[in-house]
């Protein structure tokens, strides 16, 4: 059951999927989004579609079938391929066992993925909650929340342990276009726990910026290369430049299955481009004229040297990163 992210806030409705071609459409066509939770529906699409399969004929052929469906679906979130990869070992060691263990086998670990990340939220808002002081007003960009993970929240994770801590805040919330997951999502998801929120439109950040209207900005990430270079929304690089020419502190927060330490650098972290098409609309109404053509690259990268730190479950990385992320990393 997937929450169709697509028709918040107006409507809650759950897309049941039957079949794994249905949880990779629903990734592809952001029914459901957000690095964490990408791949955890990623692991439960492929635990549904063993789970379908009536005898063990060309079982390896079906398994790769199955992956590279759900591989295609985005090119940016990490954890998307770390899950992945998480399915693919368990069916590596127990692809000889019955056909019914291996289904249990293989859904038990995407339950395990889902738990564990709800988990390790709960440890990056714990480890995070300390930047958060009372009186301040937090930005944040696109929604790293309870909806983009398993659960809590990753950016918005940590908004919520020092709300749950008693530190009083306000959150300030880009609206994220054009898939406004700020305005439709962060603003759904903190309202509903009565932590105040003000959504801006995106390019009204550096006013408030350099008028010291927001103290502290904290974002998700879709991958992050062996040296901190973060891939997360677009528009994530524009707000860090802008924070570090006002002097504000700009922190990341992922959990370590958003690292790729394959990448030494965020340059060849992929950055998805979406159809511009998606550009030319709000909700049903074209607002572009016909003839024009538009760009929709669906994430940017922001460089480690504006990263004031990354929140992991395992603690706050600060520069030199490479260092820090490879110490880390073997905890
Ligand atoms: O295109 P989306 O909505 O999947 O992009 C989501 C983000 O950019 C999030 O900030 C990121 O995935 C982290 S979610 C905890």
């Amino acid at each position: 059951m997937i929450l169709d992210q697509r028709l918040l806030p107006w409507k809650v409705s759950y897309l049941r999927c039957k079949h794994y071609q249905q949880v990779a459409n629903a990734i592809k066509h952001m029914a459901i989004r957000g690095a964490p939770a990408i791949g955890i529906a990623a692991a439960m699409g492929i635990a549904l579609g063993i789970s379908k399969l009536r005898s063990s004929k060309g079982l390896e052929k079906r398994f790769d079938k199955i992956c590279k469906t759900i591989t295609s679906t985005r090119p940016t979130a990490q954890n998307l391929f770390w899950a992945i990869s998480r399915m693919r070992q368990i069916f590596n060691a127990h692809r000889n066992k019955p056909l019914s263990e291996l289904k249990n086998l293989l859904i038990k670990e995407a339950q395990n993925i889902l738990d564990e990340d709800i988990a390790t939220n709960k440890e990056i808002g714990n480890h995070g909650k300390v930047l958060i002081k009372p009186g301040m007003t937090v930005l944040t960009h696109c929604n790293a929340g309870a909806l983009a993970t398993g659960g809590y929240g990753t950016a918005l994770g940590i908004i919520r342990a020092a709300w749950e801590a008693g530190i009083k805040i306000q959150v300030i919330a880009n609206e994220t276009r054009p898939y406004f997951q700020g305005a439709r999502l962060t603003s759904w998801e903190l309202a509903q726990e009565g932590i105040p929120v003000t959504v801006i439109t995106d390019n009204t950040a550096g006013y408030l910026m350099s008028k010291r209207k927001i103290h502290l900005a904290i974002v998700g990430a879709d991958r992050i290369a062996a040296n901190g270079d973060t891939a997360n929304k677009i528009g994530t690089y524009s707000l860090a430049v802008l924070a570090r020419e006002n002097n504000i502190p700009f922190y990341i927060a992922a959990p370590f299955s958003t690292i790729d330490s394959n990448l030494p650098s965020g340059e060849r972290i992929p950055i998805e481009e979406r159809s511009g098409k998606e550009v030319f609309y709000i909700g049903k109404r074209r607002i572009v004229p016909e003839g024009i053509n538009a760009l929709y690259f669906a994430f940017d990268i922001t460089p480690h040297k504006y990263i004031t730190g990354i929140v992991t479950e395992r603690g706050i990385i600060r520069a030199s990163y490479k260092e820090m992320i490879k110490k880390y990393g073997r905890r």
